[in-house]
């Protein structure tokens, strides 16, 4: 297991997964690391929809998903073995940064277990747009909650470094 401060540079996303499924303990360490995000004023209103890549209903997502971006041709998932799907309350001020945190505290975790990982916002006109309702009933989302980030795990079939950062863009030193 990686030390923390390591999974988070070492950390890369993962678009090419191998057919190996994760183990009971792979994936409950990455569901726990999710609920252990903290979440304002600690709601905990943050859902984990744990899919099976091989699910024909992430098909059926894709489908729609490719409506709105006929380009968008190869599995949205990059086939991984397992997809969370995240949702929390439409109308939390809130909701999408404690879903973040969740994302990355989860992504951290498959790092950290030697996996790869890629968050996903691609599917997110599909997801809440005309079906909407039929996804949210299948995917188990409770009554007012809305899919906000979704994250693709599995083994990693290709290696890819780490994006380059420039502190002189981006940090201020006030
Ligand atoms: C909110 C969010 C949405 C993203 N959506 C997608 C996506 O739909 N498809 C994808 O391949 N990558 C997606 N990514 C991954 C980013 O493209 C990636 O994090 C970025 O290029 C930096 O690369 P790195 O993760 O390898 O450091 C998303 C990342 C974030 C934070």
């Amino acid at each position: 297991m990686k030390d923390v401060l390591k999974a988070i540079e070492e950390r890369s996303s993962t678009r090419g997964y191998s057919d190996v499924k994760l183990t009971e303990e792979e994936l409950n360490t990455i569901i726990k690391a999710g609920l252990q995000a903290p979440t304002a004023a600690n709601r905990q209103e943050i859902y984990f929809s744990v899919v099976d890549g091989d699910n024909p209903l992430l098909k059926e997502i894709h489908e729609e998903m490719l409506k709105g971006r006929p380009n968008g041709g190869q599995s949205f998932y990059y086939g991984a073995p397992t997809l969370f799907i995240l949702s929390g309350p439409e109308d939390f001020y809130w909701s999408a940064v404690d879903a973040g945190i969740a994302v990355e505290n989860m992504s951290l975790a498959a790092e950290g277990l030697g996996l790869g990982s890629v968050i996903l916002g691609c599917i997110k006109d599909a997801m809440t747009g005309e079906k909407k309702a039929a996804f949210n009933e299948a995917l188990k989302i409770p009554e007012g909650c809305v899919y906000l980030v979704a994250l693709a795990v599995g083994h990693k079939a290709m290696e890819k470094t780490p994006h380059e950062f420039s502190e002189e863009k981006n940090v201020f030193r006030i």
